[in-house]
């Protein structure tokens, strides 16, 4: 049987800290799937359209980066087993939408939310709270999130300029992928959260939308 090192508190603290700083300021890893634009071509030229589109990546690209923390923070405290090996699968696939993200932005000659420190810290600590008061809620939480996010970006899909299949094939790559994510948390016995929370929710994430579209 290969030897497993139990990480000590101070360890995981350690291993932690170092994944955070990495999610925050440095590329995204590599994703595991191909970017679903790879193929298409660039239709996006103007310089108004351009910063437009770059600020609706941005504020994609700021999702992502809370998504990474939401993931993580539950990871460091879900008590069963389960619940934290499905998360982290969930937040490894989340990465992928980081690193297109990453890539739509750096192609539209932008870059990503200067406050993105800001929102991976509240999104990690909101993430381990839920993952603290117990799974069922945690679980609840993550179903509301991704439904939350599916209709946001069928608001961003909306909003792209005629013809930008680029951000598009993008967009709707992750709607597929967030709906999964809400669906298996739900099965996996996720609580309906109480709707004052809903909306509560819903106002932090329309700060950080308008937050993340221009800063
Ligand atoms: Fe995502
Ligand atoms: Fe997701």
């Amino acid at each position: 049987m290969p030897m497993r090192r139990t990480l000590s508190p101070f360890d995981q603290l350690i291993a932690g800290a170092d994944r955070a700083l990495r999610t925050v300021f440095s590329q995204a890893p590599r994703p595991r799937r191909a970017n679903p634009a790879a193929q298409l071509p660039e239709t996006v030229h103007g310089d108004q359209d351009r910063r437009h589109v770059a600020g609706l990546m941005r504020v994609n690209h700021a999702g992502e980066i809370a998504a990474q923390g939401l993931y993580q923070g539950q990871a460091a405290t879900a008590r069963l087993d389960q619940v934290r090996e499905s998360m982290e699968q969930a937040a490894e696939e989340e990465n992928d939408h980081l690193a297109w993200c990453e890539e739509r932005l750096s192609e539209l000659g932008s870059r990503p939310s200067i406050l993105n420190p800001l929102w991976y810290a509240g999104a990690f600590t909101i993430g381990a709270t839920a993952g603290l008061i117990g799974d069922r809620w945690s679980l609840g939480f993550v179903a509301e999130t991704e439904r939350q996010v599916v209709r946001h970006l069928e608001d961003h899909l909306g909003r792209l300029p005629e013809g930008d299949e680029r951000s598009k094939a993008i967009l709707e790559q992750m709607r597929t992928d967030e709906k999964c994510h809400g669906k298996v948390a739900e099965e996996a016995g996720g609580a309906a959260l109480p709707a004052p929370f809903r909306g509560l929710m819903g106002i932090v994430s329309r700060v950080m939308t308008r937050g993340a579209y221009r800063l």
